[in-house]
């Protein structure tokens, strides 16, 4: 196994040529490749900033310690301040058994910007591991209360999938599951999606599946996708579609929606609370199966 850190990212690499890349902004990833890597699973805009002056537009960028705008009372930004600060390269391990690697990395309330420690003066730690396997990627996360007050976080993956074609990509494992629809800005919405769920237009949804522990599939031409989750109740869906696309500066090529689709496992419905002390952890493993 390859392993290259280099002032901003980290990228490992299987004997076998399968590869991800993690930028330190954020704990972003950036690229994870399969197929000897022949196959890139993440969709990047063309134009997404890399060089830490905005979040990254594509990849799997981490959401925490909210989701969506902040409160008005607060001074957080959109989807918080994991995405947007600098994390620490905490080291790799290997595993001969099934030649994974694994990549860790930390952010603390000591890395934060000034502004972002006044924003949420609480004290965490969060251990974020990602490990790459032949054919599937694993993520867990690690949020630990560092201080003697309790307080409340939302987490999410903010996974953008590379598909084929979304006109001819969709999901199984969401139907008969109520959302609520943030493109209409209803309520819980109770209509069942139909079977299978197709993406037809502009969509942003947050999923509440009643079984935790079920297996998301996203269909496309090429390998599916199937996603599982570990204590995370929520799954969001989001495509922009034509639209909001063109009217989002680092979203290039314009018609990338055709090739992406965000499906976003965490807990974002309700926060999770830590006591003082306390711990959570939550992971997701995307795995690469043919169809048929
Ligand atoms: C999704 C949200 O998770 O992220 C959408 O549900 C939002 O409402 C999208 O538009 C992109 O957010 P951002 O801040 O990366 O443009």
């Amino acid at each position: 196994v390859d392993i290259s850190p280099s002032s901003d990212r980290v990228t490992a690499t299987l004997p076998t040529g399968e590869s991800c890349e993690v930028l330190l902004y954020g704990a972003t990833l950036v690229s994870w490749k399969s197929e000897g890597g022949q196959r890139e699973n993440l969709w990047m805009s063309d134009a997404a900033k890399v060089d830490g002056s905005k979040a990254v537009r594509g990849g799997i960028p981490l959401v925490f310690p909210v989701f969506g705008p902040p409160p008005s009372s607060s001074h957080l930004p959109q989807h918080g301040f994991a995405r947007i600060s600098r994390w620490e390269f905490l080291g790799k391990s290997t595993s001969e058994s099934d030649s994974s690697v694994q990549l860790d990395f930390g952010l603390m309330s000591s890395n934060l910007s000034p502004e972002m420690r006044a924003a949420w003066p609480c004290e965490f730690g969060v251990i974020y591991s990602v490990t790459l396997g032949r054919r599937s990627l694993e993520t867990r996360v690690v949020v630990r209360n560092e201080g003697a007050a309790a307080w409340e976080f939302m987490w999410l993956w903010h996974t953008y999938l590379r598909v084929e074609d979304i006109h001819q990509t969709h999901l199984t494992g969401l139907s008969s599951t109520p959302y609520h629809d943030r493109v209409a800005s209803a309520h819980l919405t109770s209509e069942p999606s139909p079977t299978p769920l197709t993406i037809t237009s502009e969509t942003d949804r947050v999923y509440h599946p009643p079984d935790p522990q079920s297996t998301i599939t996203v269909h496309t031409p090429a390998p599916r996708y199937e996603i599982t989750r570990e204590n995370l109740p929520d799954v969001v869906v989001w495509n922009p579609w034509e639209e909001k696309a063109k009217g989002m500066s680092d979203f290039e090529p314009k018609d990338g929606w055709e090739n992406m689709l965000c499906v976003e496992e965490g807990s974002v419905r309700e926060g999770v609370r830590l006591e003082g002390g306390e711990a959570w952890e939550g992971g997701v493993t995307v795995r690469l199966v043919e169809e048929g």
